[in-house]
């Protein structure tokens, strides 16, 4: 991983230290600056470019509960593979063969863990939260998967990626526009970017008579009160997924066009109870969260200059995006 990993303040190379290893992870180390002599800490496995006490206090509330909801939600389950490649659709596991990938907001590691499963010559997985405990013992099996504490924003990366994505995670950001460029500096010369973001298209009622109650209430709670509180909207989804999504769906019904949010509902309908409740947990727990309109998200493509754009809606709620960088 050392040849990705550049200072975040000056750019510079870091110098590696190593005081514990294990296999062919380091478990603890530190990473110094041979130009600015900044030094990072290596602990349980994970080089720490971020501190949550030193980042700014909105990054680090959305930090917070992310953080929380990743080391509580540990499952897997059989369907991420087939989810991920909806959000990032049109890429195929085969895309990932032999490149170098970034995945920035990484979670609990689920599609980290799958881009090396895929093939990955090597695939970085950064996150800001505690979610990084989480997503380096769900990838530690796979040597060429590497996981790193640091803020999207401030990369300690250099421009050596083929492919970067990011999924369900700029919308969270103070400025997701700026944390998109971001991700995108980091991809080379005719590299691949691909970004899933909630859309504003077709949530005008989340954004009237959700929002409030997520600002105001639920991503200021204590997580372990959420946990208990979200089990209630959680129940409510399983039946109506379970007794009427779902079947109605499956049997081909021609009421099933007709049945509110159906896209999406029907594609929680295959998710059991513990899914369920880390999809709602995950949509009240986040102070920050915008709803991006296509024409939004379309200047994000324009500002890096990106060819063969191809953006598509997901569950008639939320827009995939996909393009290449220009070659020079
Ligand atoms: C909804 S989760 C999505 C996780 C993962 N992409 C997935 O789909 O399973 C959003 C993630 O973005 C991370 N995040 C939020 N702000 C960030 C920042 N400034 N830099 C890096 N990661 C951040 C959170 O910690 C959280 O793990
Ligand atoms: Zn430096």
């Amino acid at each position: 991983m050392l040849s990705y990993l550049i200072c975040p303040a000056c750019e510079g190379s870091l110098d590696l230290s190593i005081d514990r290893t294990d296999g062919y992870e380091i478990i603890e180390g530190e990473l110094r600056c041979s130009a600015c002599r900044s030094s990072f800490q290596i602990t349980a496995g994970i080089p720490r470019f971020a501190n949550l006490e030193h980042v700014e206090s909105d990054k680090r509330a959305t930090a917070t509960g992310f953080g929380w909801q990743w080391q509580h939600f540990t499952q897997e389950d059989e369907q991420y593979a087939e989810q991920f490649l909806g959000w990032i659709a049109p890429v195929t596991p085969e895309f990932f063969r032999d490149k170098v990938v970034l995945e920035a907001g990484c979670g609990k590691g689920r599609h980290t863990q799958l881009a090396a499963r895929w093939g990955a010559r090597d695939v970085v997985g950064i996150d800001l939260s505690a979610a990084v405990e989480t997503a380096f013992a769900a990838t530690r099996s796979l040597p060429n998967a590497h996981i790193i504490q640091a803020d999207i924003y401030h990369l300690p990366l250099a421009r050596k990626f083929d492919y970067a994505f990011s999924v369900g995670v700029l919308h969270h950001l103070p400025d997701p526009r700026a944390g998109f460029r971001s991700l995108a500096s980091k991809v080379k010369p005719g590299g691949h970017v691909s970004a899933w973001i909630y859309g504003a298209e077709n949530n005008e009622w989340i954004v009237r008579w959700v929002n409030p109650v997520r600002e105001k209430i639920t991503s200021r709670i204590d997580q372990r009160a959420l946990l208990q509180f979200s089990k209630i909207p959680a129940a409510g989804l399983y039946v109506v997924t379970k007794l009427v999504y779902g079947p109605l769906n499956r049997n081909g019904s021609s009421l099933a066009k007709h049945l509110f949010y159906n896209d999406y509902l029907s594609a929680l309908s295959r998710f059991g109870w513990r899914e369920q409740h880390t999809i709602v947990f995950d949509h009240l727990v986040a102070p920050t969260a915008f709803y991006i309109s296509r024409e939004e998200f379309e200047t994000w493509w324009r500002d890096i200059n990106a060819r063969d754009v191809v953006i598509g809606w997901h569950n008639k709620n939320s827009w995939r995006g996909i393009g290449a960088l220009p070659s020079r």
